[in-house]
C-alpha cells in the first residue's frame, strides 16, 4: 500500500512538473504563466477539482514512446470562480509545446461533456503549437470532436477563451465558436496561417504579433473581445466577466446587489444631448450613469466603436447594453457595428440577459464600400438578432432614430417591451435637412424656402410625439429619470414569457 501511495505521488509531481525546469523558465522568461499558475489565478483558492493527470499519447512513431509526459500537455478539470461552477482547460506549452493529441483533445472533450450535462461554462486557457505533428490524421480528428462539441454547446453553456500562446491553423476555430475571446498583448497570437505561408502565397511580410496579434484582432478584425497587458490582467477580469454570466441557459444570471438605489437621478444626463443635432456627445457618459454604480464591462472597445456593448447590472441584475455612439461615424450603423452588436444580442437573448438599447442613430452608412462589402446582409444579422430576441427588452432613444436603423434598434415592431424615448429624441425616416431636399426639390434654389421648409419639417418630425401618438414610443421621460424608468421596467418584465414558432433553426442572414 505504502508503494502504491509513493508512486502516486511521484506520478502526480511527474504531471505537474509538465515539460521539466527548463521549459517552464523558458515559459516564464516570455512574460508567461503555466498552465497550472494560470488555474490557480483564474479559480477560487483550493477548489480545483483536477481530472485525467495520468493521461498519455498513445503515439509511437518518431520515437514518441519514449516520450511521455503524464497530463499530455494539457490540464483540465472544474472548479470554482466566485463560489460558482466552472469546467476548464488549461494548455501547457511545455509539453510538446501545448499541441494536441488525440489523448489531448479526448481531456478536453470529456470536461465539456460534462458541463454540458450540470449546465455549467467551460472556459479554455489556449496556449498551443497546434495539432501534434507526430500523431498526423488523430489529432486532426481531436480537434474536428471539439469542434463539434463547441457548436452543440453554443447557446446552452458559455463557453470563453483565452488565448494566452500560438494558436494557429486548425487551433484558432474552437475559440472562434466559443462566446468569448480574450488574448494577452505581446505574447498571444491566432491566425489561420503563419507569416512564412503568407510570405509565399501572397509576398506579403508581416510580423506574427501583426498578423495576428491580441492588437490586431481587437482593433482591426473583431475577432477578439478584449486585449490585456499580460496573464495576470487577463485572468482577473475574465473573472469579473464570469460574474455577469448564468452558468447555463436554464438559468438566470446571478444578481448581485449593490448600494446603488434605484430611485438615483442623474440631473446631467438632462443637458447631455447638445442643442445642435449634428454635434456628439459620448453616449459612455450615459451608460455609467446609468448602469449599477457606474460599472459597464464593455466588449470590443476597440472595434466597431460606433456602437458599444458590453454587461452591467441594473438592480442588481445582468443586462447586456447595446448604444450607438454618436462620437463614431455619427453613431451610423455600418457591416462591422452591424455584426459586432448582432453577436451580442444573440448571446444574451440565449442566456436570458435582458437587453437595454439606446438609440442614437441617424441610419445605415451609406458608400460603395459599404454596399460592395454586403451591409444589405450584414445589417440584416442586428436586425433579425433583435427580432428574434424573446428576453426583456428596454430600448431608450436619446436623438435620432431615423430611417430603417430605427426599426433596427430594438424598437417596438420588433417586440421592444418598453421603449422610452428623451424630449430630445427625433423619430422620422431621415433628418429634417435631407427630407426637405427630396420632397421640395423645386425649393432647391431658394435657401430661405428652403430653411422655411426645414423647420416646419423639423416641428412636425423632429420629436417624440408622432410616434408616441402611434404607441411606438410607451413614454417621454426627462434624462435624470432613465435609471429609474428602467430599473422598474426590468422588475415588471422579471418573469417575462415569449416563445418563438417552433423549427429546427432559423436562417440568419451570414
Ligand atoms: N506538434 C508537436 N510538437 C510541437 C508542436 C506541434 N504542433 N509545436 C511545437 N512543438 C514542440 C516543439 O517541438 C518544441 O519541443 P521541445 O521543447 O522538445 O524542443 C516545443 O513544442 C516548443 O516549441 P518551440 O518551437 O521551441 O517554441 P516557439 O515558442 O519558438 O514556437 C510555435 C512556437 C508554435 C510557433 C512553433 O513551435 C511552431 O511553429 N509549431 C508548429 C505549428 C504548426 O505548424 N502546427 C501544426 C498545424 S495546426
Amino acid at each position: 500500500m505504502h508503494d502504491i501511495l509513493a508512486q502516486l505521488e511521484i506520478k502526480r509531481e511527474r504531471a505537474r512538473q509538465g515539460g521539466g525546469e527548463k521549459r517552464i523558465a523558458t515559459q516564464h522568461a516570455k512574460g508567461k504563466l503555466t498552465a497550472r499558475e494560470r488555474l490557480e489565478l483564474l479559480l477560487d483558492d483550493g477548489t480545483f477539482e483536477e481530472w485525467d493527470m495520468f493521461v498519455e499519447h498513445r503515439c509511437v512513431d518518431f520515437g514518441m514512446q519514449e516520450q511521455k509526459v503524464p497530463g499530455d500537455g494539457v490540464v483540465t478539470g472544474y472548479g470554482m470562480i466566485n463560489g460558482r461552477l466552472v469546467f476548464v482547460f488549461s494548455q501547457d506549452f511545455t509539453v510538446f509545446g501545448g499541441a494536441l493529441s488525440e489523448a489531448h483533445a479526448e481531456k478536453i472533450c470529456k470536461v465539456m461533456d460534462q458541463a454540458m450535462k450540470v449546465g455549467a461554462p467551460v472556459i479554455g486557457l489556449n496556449d498551443s503549437g497546434g495539432a501534434r505533428i507526430q500523431e498526423g490524421v488523430a489529432s486532426l480528428g481531436g480537434y474536428a470532436d471539439v469542434f463539434q462539441r463547441n457548436v452543440l454547446a453554443s447557446g446552452v453553456i458559455p463557453q470563453i477563451s483565452m488565448i494566452m500562446g500560438p494558436s494557429a491553423g486548425g487551433a484558432v476555430y474552437s475559440p472562434a465558436m466559443t462566446d468569448f475571446i480574450f488574448m494577452v498583448k505581446d505574447s498571444s497570437y491566432m491566425f489561420v496561417t503563419g507569416p512564412e505561408v503568407v510570405k509565399t502565397v501572397t509576398h506579403e511580410e508581416v510580423s506574427a504579433e501583426e498578423l495576428g496579434g491580441a492588437i490586431t484582432h481587437s482593433t482591426k478584425s473583431g475577432v477578439a473581445d478584449l486585449a490585456f497587458d499580460n496573464d495576470v490582467q487577463a485572468l482577473l477580469m475574465l473573472r469579473r466577466l464570469y460574474n455577469y454570466l448564468p452558468l447555463s441557459n436554464r438559468e438566470k444570471a446571478p444578481v448581485r446587489q449593490s448600494g446603488d438605489p434605484i430611485e438615483r437621478q442623474e440631473p446631467s444626463l438632462d443637458t447631455l444631448v447638445p442643442e445642435h443635432p449634428n454635434k456628439p456627445y459620448d453616449m459612455q457618459e450615459l451608460i455609467v450613469k446609468t448602469v449599477d454604480d457606474g460599472d459597464f464591462f464593455e466588449l470590443q472597445p476597440e472595434y466597431a466603436k460606433n456602437i458599444l456593448i458590453g454587461f452591467a447590472r441594473m438592480d442588481g441584475q445582468t443586462v447586456g447594453i447595446v448604444a450607438n455612439q454618436p462620437l463614431v461615424l455619427a453613431g451610423c450603423l455600418d457591416i462591422k457595428s452591424s455584426i459586432k452588436a448582432a453577436r451580442f444580442v444573440r448571446f444574451c437573448d440565449a442566456f436570458n440577459i435582458p437587453v437595454v438599447t439606446f438609440v442614437d442613430v441617424p441610419g445605415f452608412m451609406p458608400g460603395t464600400g459599404q454596399e460592395y462589402g454586403g451591409i444589405i446582409k450584414h445589417g440584416a444579422k442586428l436586425l433579425y438578432a433583435y427580432a428574434e430576441c424573446t428576453v426583456p427588452k428596454i430600448t431608450v432613444i436619446t436623438r435620432k432614430a431615423y430611417g430603417g436603423a430605427y426599426d433596427v434598434m430594438s424598437s417596438k415592431h420588433l417586440r421592444g417591451d418598453v421603449n422610452l424615448a428623451w424630449p430630445s429624441a427625433e423619430i422620422a425616416v431621415m433628418g429634417a435637412k435631407g427630407a426637405v431636399e427630396i420632397i421640395f426639390r423645386e425649393d432647391k434654389n431658394d435657401p430661405v424656402k428652403l430653411a422655411a421648409r426645414e423647420a416646419g419639417y423639423k416641428e412636425r418630425f423632429a420629436n417624440p410625439f408622432v410616434a408616441g401618438a402611434r404607441g411606438f414610443i410607451d413614454d417621454v421621460i426627462m434624462p435624470h429619470e432613465t435609471r429609474k424608468r428602467i430599473c422598474r421596467s426590468l422588475l415588471m418584465l422579471r418573469d417575462k414569457k415569449l416563445q418563438n414558432p417552433w423549427r429546427k433553426h432559423g436562417n440568419i442572414p451570414l
